[in-house]
C-alpha cells in the first residue's frame, strides 16, 4: 500500500478551513500538519489550494444488485459514487431477491467484496414479518434497518400496525424510512385517472405523490419514535410542511434525523415540463417554496444529513407514459458538485460525512482525523464541468442533471488512501472495505 502525501491542501473539517498537508500510510491518516516532509511518501499529490473534504457516506444507495442488473449493478454504481466523490455508500434492500434476510444480505455483502470502488454497507429490509431476522440482525457489521411506510418501487411495505409497534419498540439500530401514505396516494392517483385516463401528464405527480400524503407518514413515524424512543432516520423530505415535524441541533441530540436528496434539493416542480418521468422519483419533488425551504432546513440544522437516493432505471423505462414509468433517478455523481453551488463547504463536509457517520456511528469514517481511515474528496471550487453522456460511469447512460453545468468538479478520491478517482478517469480495480459500526 502506498504512502501518500496531499500538499497545500484547503482542509474543510468540522466545522473550519485551514491550509494543511496530510500523510497516508496503510490507508489511514497519519499525519496532519500545517507542513509536512515528503521524505518516504511514493507519492505526492499537490493539492494546489483545492478543497479537501471527508468522502461522502451516502446511506442512501440503490445499486440494484442482485437481480436488476440490466439497470445498474454494485461495481458499475460505485465508479460513479468515486467520481462524485463519495467514498461510502450503505445499498438499500429492494433488490431482488428483496434483502429481508441476514442470508441474503450476506450474499450482498459477498458480491459487494468482488465488485465495490466505495465501502459499503446495507440496510436490512424490513417486511410484514420479518422482525426476527431484524432483531439477529449484527449491528456491528451492518448499517440499518431500512423501512418502507409507504409503497415505493418494490414490493418492500410494512402496512400491519402492530409490526410497525414491533419495530419501532424493539430494533436497536437506526431505522431508516420511507414516509409517504399509501391510501391517499392510491385516492389520489385515483382522482387523476378519472379526469386524465391513461394520459397523466408527469406535472400531475407532486400532487398525487402530495404534501398531505407525506406528512401524513411522516408524523406517525415521529409519533411511534417518540412513544418508543427508536433512533429513526427518515429519509427524503419534499416538504416545507414535514419540515416543522423536526427538531433543530445538532445529531448527537436527537434521535430522530431527517436527510434530504440532491434532487429534491434542486428541481422543482416547475421541471416536469421539460424533464417529465426523468425527475419522476418517490417521494415526489415538489413546489420551488419546498426546495428553498429544504435548503434552508440545511443550514439550519433541522435537516442532519444529504443522502443521495441514487435510483438508477432504464432510458427506455423512462419513455414510458405516467403510470408505468418507473420513479427514481441517478444522482450520485453529481451529488457533492449540485450541493456546492448553494452551500459552504463546511456544511457539505457536515451533511454528506460527519453527521452520517454520527448517525450510524461507523467506525473511523467521516472525518479527517490522525488514524481515521484516509476517505477523502479533493474538490477543485475553481473548474466547472457540464454534465454530459461521456462523463456519466452509471450503466444506465443518462443523468437528470445533462446539460447543467456545475462551478466545481471532483479532482479526486482516495478510499482507504488509495486513489479510486483522478484525473477524471475511475481506477475500477480498487476495492473498497466493508463498513463496521462502533455500537
Ligand atoms: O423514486 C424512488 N426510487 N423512490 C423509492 O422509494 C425507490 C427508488 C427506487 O428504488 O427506484
Ligand atoms: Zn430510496
Amino acid at each position: 500500500m502506498q504512502t501518500i502525501l496531499i500538499t497545500n491542501a484547503k482542509l474543510v473539517n468540522e466545522g473550519s478551513t485551514q491550509a494543511a498537508d496530510v500523510l497516508i500510510k496503510n490507508g489511514r491518516i497519519e499525519n496532519i500538519a500545517p507542513s509536512l516532509s515528503a521524505e518516504g511518501a511514493d507519492q505526492v499529490i499537490d493539492a494546489q489550494g483545492k478543497a479537501l473534504l471527508p468522502g461522502m457516506i451516502d446511506c442512501h444507495v440503490h445499486c440494484r444488485e442482485p437481480g436488476l442488473e440490466q439497470k445498474a449493478d454494485l461495481h458499475s454504481e460505485t465508479r460513479a459514487a468515486v467520481a462524485g466523490g463519495v467514498t461510502s455508500i450503505m445499498e438499500m434492500p429492494n433488490t431482488k431477491p428483496a434483502a429481508v434476510t441476514n442470508a441474503v444480505l450476506e450474499e450482498k455483502f459477498a458480491l459487494a467484496a468482488t465488485k465495490c470502488v466505495a465501502n459499503y454497507s446495507f440496510h436490512l429490509g424490513a417486511s410484514n414479518s420479518n422482525l426476527d431476522e431484524l432483531l439477529a440482525m449484527d449491528p456491528k457489521t451492518v448499517c440499518g434497518v431500512k423501512l418502507f411506510m409507504g409503497a415505493s418501487t418494490g414490493n418492500l411495505l410494512v402496512d400491519r400496525t402492530e409490526q410497525l409497534e414491533n419495530i419501532f419498540g424493539q430494533v436497536q439500530v437506526p431505522i431508516s424510512l420511507h414516509c409517504e401514505d399509501t391510501n391517499t396516494i392510491r385516492a389520489n392517483e385515483k382522482a387523476a385517472r378519472e379526469k386524465y385516463g391513461e394520459a397523466i401528464p408527469f406535472s400531475e405527480h407532486w400532487k398525487i405523490r402530495s404534501e398531505q400524503a407525506c406528512y401524513q407518514s411522516t408524523a406517525l413515524a415521529v409519533e411511534l419514535a417518540t412513544k418508543y424512543g427508536s433512533q429513526i432516520h427518515v429519509l427524503h423530505l419534499t416538504t416545507a410542511k414535514e419540515l416543522g415535524l423536526f427538531k433543530a441541533g445538532t445529531v448527537d441530540t436527537k434521535k430522530i434525523t431527517a436527510e434530504a436528496c440532491p434532487h429534491h434539493l434542486w428541481f422543482s416542480a416547475e421541471d416536469y415540463e421539460t424533464l417529465g418521468a426523468l425527475i419522476k422519483c418517490n417521494p415526489a419533488i415538489k413546489t420551488a417554496a419546498d426546495r428553498a425551504a429544504l435548503r434552508q432546513a440545511l443550514l439550519d440544522d433541522v435537516v442532519d444529513t444529504v443522502g443521495t437516493d441514487h435510483a438508477p432505471h432504464l432510458w427506455e423505462e423512462k419513455q414510458h407514459p405516467y403510470g408505468s414509468a418507473p420513479s427514481g433517478l441517478p444522482v450520485i455523481q453529481s451529488a457533492i458538485v449540485s450541493l456546492l453551488e448553494y452551500l459552504p463547504l463546511e456544511t457539505v463536509a457536515e451533511k454528506t460525512a460527519h453527521n452520517p457517520a454520527r448517525i450510524f456511528k461507523t467506525l473511523d469514517r467521516g472525518f479527517i482525523r490522525e488514524g481515521y481511515w484516509a476517505d477523502l474528496v479533493l474538490v477543485d471550487t475553481e473548474t466547472p464541468h457540464t454534465v454530459s453522456k461521456e462523463n456519466i460511469e452509471y450503466k444506465c447512460g443518462w443523468s437528470p442533471f445533462e446539460g447543467v453545468t456545475f462551478n466545481s468538479s471532483i479532482a479526486a478520491t482516495l478510499v482507504n488512501g488509495q486513489l479510486a478517482f483522478s484525473n477524471g478517469k475511475v481506477d475500477g480495480a480498487i476495492r473498497g472495505q466493508r463498513l463496521l459500526f462502533d455500537r
